[in-house]
């Protein structure tokens, strides 16, 4: 498994019980310095044990533990001893398998509390907590009573039992939710958990993240496997196989399918930035003329993203067959793809299936290489900078596998592309320029359908739209429109009506997600 251990092996690992802020405990915890894994709630205490862990946290939960079918952690977890922190639902959990008491409270806690501490209480966890502090709280539940052997550390107005501790093992419980950014000392406190009372050290970083994953792949691929890896420009595939090739050098067969549907210039730079400057090996296949006649005529979206995937595995596939012997294929999966497939189904490792080389590793006998399995999505970006990847690649935006053909609405062309190349170029320039490229999550031009009247000069114009879209948004699942400032969208505008030829209207798209979607198709 690649990943770095801190200086003494230590790793934290956090009991998920379905919580939305789990993965934010798991980011909290890395960035404090400490490795951090999460699996699900349940887990076995033999499985628990195998992943040798430094210290425990128990999540949140949506579900109520005196309920039937709540997911409780194995009771045998309380007796290895180790550092544990029960967060929310990890309190009332722990409260209820050991003996104490847990009801459905009185009065409701969703929002900031106010937290006093007993005197006298003294906990290690509060240090440098002033004895009155605000947290944030989200549940329906609370602790009547707490079992024998443990300590009230803690209450806010309605909740009596806030923040417990056992007398005699490093065990803490805490109510409200210290990951959260609306806990001003959230972080205090998960540093007091780490430092002061698990004892850990603060160890994990990229640099032994990358040093641990090069041996890693080495020893997964041995001494003579050879691994293909699809890349796109996107940052994970990047990413992925460069570190690769930083393991295994020129066993690392890179394939560039360059379907004509991408950003002006971008298979050429992408090119030059892995092939020329990191010297990898990496083949572009120039599929255009094969992607634009099947998409020849077709207007409907879901249409041309399933005639794309269908390509695309149809080119990749052929270029794999004149490749010889290949093993393994590299995958840019990321950690909230895996947590995501294995919460599905616990024990069940289900792999997610990109849609540019689905089917392809069972047809072709292909073992999967997944070097980014661990990371988030900025630890990833983190990881490229390490490798020595120039900004214009770790920093992009996300860009859809269909490209361009789903923002030239309706039936696409050639020369309709190159317009819609043109003025996106402008946007994305005129974003560095003025630093908004990096304050904003994604932005794009689409081409519509549509003809507007304008006089350019002393004549008439009768040429098409160009829309501009920039959102603000953390997963893509819901967005807001960016509040780019108005010179800037003037300056766009003006550059794209004056200098694409084709172009002679240009608006800005000031719809959230929902209700309209990021893209237009
Ligand atoms: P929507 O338009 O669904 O987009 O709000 C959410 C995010 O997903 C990207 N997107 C795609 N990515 N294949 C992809 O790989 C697709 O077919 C696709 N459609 C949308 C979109 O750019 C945004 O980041």
């Amino acid at each position: 498994m690649p990943r770095a251990r801190s200086a003494r092996s230590d790793k934290v690992l956090i009991l998920d019980f379905g919580s939305q802020y789990t993965q934010l405990i798991a980011r909290r915890v890395r960035e404090l310095g400490v490795y951090s894994e999460i699996v699900p709630g349940p887990t076995p205490l033999e499985a628990i044990r195998e992943r040798d862990p430094s210290a425990i946290i128990l999540s949140g939960s949506p579900a109520s533990g005196y309920r039937e079918a709540a997911p409780l952690p194995d009771r045998g977890l309380y007796d290895l001893g180790l550092p544990l922190l029960g967060i929310c639902y990890g309190l009332q959990a722990t409260a209820q398998l050991l003996g104490g008491d847990v009801a459905k409270a009185e009065r409701r806690e969703y929002g900031p509390a106010t937290f006093v501490q007993e005197r006298g209480a003294r906990s290690p966890l509060f240090t440098g907590v002033p004895q009155r502090f605000r947290a944030w709280m989200s549940h329906g539940d609370e602790v009547r009573s707490l079992p024998a052997g443990w300590v009230k550390v803690a209450h806010t107005t309605n909740c009596t039992f806030a923040a417990a501790r056992h007398a005699k093992q490093p065990y803490h419980l805490i109510q409200f939710h210290p990951e959260v950014v609306h806990s001003p000392y959230g972080k205090q406190v998960l540093s007091n958990f780490l430092f002061r009372i698990a004892g850990l050290e603060p160890g994990w970083s990229m640099k032994d993240f990358l040093a641990q994953a090069v041996k890693t792949i080495r020893a997964e691929v041995g001494k003579e496997g050879r691994v293909l890896c699809g890349l796109s420009g996107g940052v994970d595939s990047t990413v992925a196989a460069t570190l690769i090739h930083r393991a295994i050098g020129e066993r690392l067969v890179c394939v560039l399918v360059d379907h004509g549907l991408m950003r002006l210039n971008e298979a050429a730079e992408v090119a030059r930035a892995l092939g020329t400057e990191q010297h990898l090996n990496l083949r572009v296949v120039s599929a255009e003329r094969r992607f634009l006649d099947k998409l020849a005529g077709v207007s409907d979206p879901e249409r041309k993203r399933k005639i794309i995937g269908e390509e695309f595995i149809a080119v990749f596939e052929e270029e794999a067959r004149s490749l010889g012997k290949i093993d393994f294929l590299a995958q840019g999966t990321l950690y909230p793809d895996v947590i995501e497939s294995a919460s599905a189904g616990f024990g069940s490792q289900v792999i997610k299936t990109h849609h540019n080389v689905g089917g392809l590793p069972e047809r072709m006998h292909l073992k999967l290489v997944e070097p980014l399995r661990w990371l988030f999505k900025d630890e990833v970006r983190e990881l490229g900078r390490e490798l020595g990847l120039p900004s214009a690649l770790v920093d992009r935006h996300p860009f859809p596998g269909p490209g361009l053909a789903v923002r030239v609405l309706g039936a696409i062309d050639e020369h309709d592309l190159d317009v819609l190349r043109h003025a996106d170029a402008i946007f994305l320039d005129e974003l560095r320029r003025s630093r908004w490229y990096s304050r904003t999550w994604q932005a794009f031009a689409v081409l519509l359908p549509v003809s507007t009247v304008g006089v350019k000069g002393d004549e008439r114009s009768y040429e098409k739209v160009v829309a501009l879209r920039a959102v603000d948004s953390v997963d893509g699942m819901t967005a807001d429109w960016t509040r780019l400032p108005h010179a800037l969208l003037a300056r766009t505008a003006s550059r794209i009506a004056n200098e694409v030829r084709g172009v002679n209207r240009v608006v800005f798209d000031v719809t959230s997600k929902p209700p309209a979607t990021i893209e237009w198709e």
